[in-house]
């Protein structure tokens, strides 16, 4: 589907929940399924769309079994949704699924954790702008960090499907091996390409391991894993496209290699979204204006999130 047909089939849609799980040390998946006019609207949607989630009439965690750090944010009322990209879209006619990859970071995330099977909540989208594949690309070198992984894998699931001769790379960084948000026993994760993370390796793509402390994979930036491949492997410029979603520090750092090596980039942005829908203004991106110097604000959750690289002025 164009994403202007998914546009104007965005509005707001009770979704299912169909399973909410833990998957390592603190990630979950939560699977929503949408039915007749949701199923429409999200089945089409692209990897790097996101919708706004309800979760405000969702119970919290008992107070045993939240964090310590959170105790306090946890009780705050939740008067506005949270936008959140999707790991992986099915679509079968009269029923779609969407997979959210998230981890419990404050109210919403917190309650999150407790719907089930059964329960409803209230979806908006698909909102915002996705990733775009160019014509004549035949490498996709996806980037990803910590959990910037959702919309990378739903990425990785529609260019294997749909572009089955392009050829597909993942890296992925966190700090820690407990801060990667796979499923797979990370302990087992060498320092070369292979086929390691199981959510990438179930397209046949190859992926690439970092952490800061070694702790699983290459010892360091998953930016200087990328650019140490980078350096070696055979990699013809114009067929190439970058795909990134992570710290803004990541993208910042993955722009400056994509532009020095002329490598077209784009990067998921996040900024912190009242509305979703381009009327709060709260969710601005500074970019890069037609004139020398200039720059203009452009709104993330409708120009965005996903953006040219080459367009955003980083602020880090
Ligand atoms: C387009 C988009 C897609 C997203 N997709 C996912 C996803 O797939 N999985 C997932 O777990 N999270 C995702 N997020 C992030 C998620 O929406 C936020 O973490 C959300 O605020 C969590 O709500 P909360 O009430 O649990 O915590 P909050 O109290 O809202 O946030 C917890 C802490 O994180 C900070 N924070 C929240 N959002 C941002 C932001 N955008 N930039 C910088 N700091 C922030 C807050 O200031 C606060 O300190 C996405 C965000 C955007 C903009
Ligand atoms: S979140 Fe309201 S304008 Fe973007």
């Amino acid at each position: 589907m164009a994403e202007n047909d998914s546009q104007e089939r965005r509005g707001s849609y009770i979704a299912k929940v169909h399973s909410n799980r833990r998957i390592g040390s603190g990630f979950y998946k939560l699977l929503l399924e949408f039915t007749d006019s949701g199923s429409e609207a999200f089945g089409g949607c692209r990897p790097g769309q996101f919708g706004q989630l309800d979760l405000s009439g969702a119970a919290l965690p008992p107070s045993g079994a939240i964090r310590e750090d959170l105790q306090d944010s946890a009780n705050r009322g939740v008067l506005l949704r949270r936008p959140f990209s999707f790991s992986d879209v099915t679509f079968k006619g009269i029923e779609t699924f969407v997979e959210i990859l998230y981890s419990a970071v404050g109210p919403s995330t917190l309650r999150m954790t407790t719907v089930k099977s059964g329960d409803s909540m209230s979806v908006i989208g698909p909102l915002g702008k996705g990733f775009e594949i160019p014509e004549g690309k035949k490498m996709a070198l996806l980037v990803v960090g910590g959990m910037g992984a959702g919309p990378l894998e739903h990425l990785a699931k529609v260019l294997t499907e749909d572009y089955p001769t392009m050829q597909v790379f993942a890296f992925a960084g966190a700090k820690t091996s407990e801060a990667l948000p796979f499923e797979r026993r990370l302990d087992e994760i060498s320092s070369g390409l292979g086929f390691s993370l199981a959510e990438f390796a179930e397209f046949g793509i190859e992926s690439y391991v970092a952490t800061d402390d070694g702790s699983a994979g290459y010892e360091g930036l998953v930016t200087d894993c990328f650019s140490e491949w980078l350096g070696k492997a055979e990699v013809k410029a114009e067929e190439a496209i970058i795909y990134c979603c992570g710290p803004e520090a990541m993208l910042s750092k993955m722009a400056e290699i994509a532009a020095e090596r002329k490598i077209d980039c784009q990067v998921s942005m996040e900024r912190l979204m009242a509305c979703g829908i381009g009327v709060c203004q709260s969710c601005v991106v500074e970019c890069r204006g037609e004139g020398p110097g200039e720059t203009v604000y452009k709104l993330c959750c409708e120009d965005g999130p996903v953006f040219d690289s080459k367009e955003v002025v980083f602020g880090v």
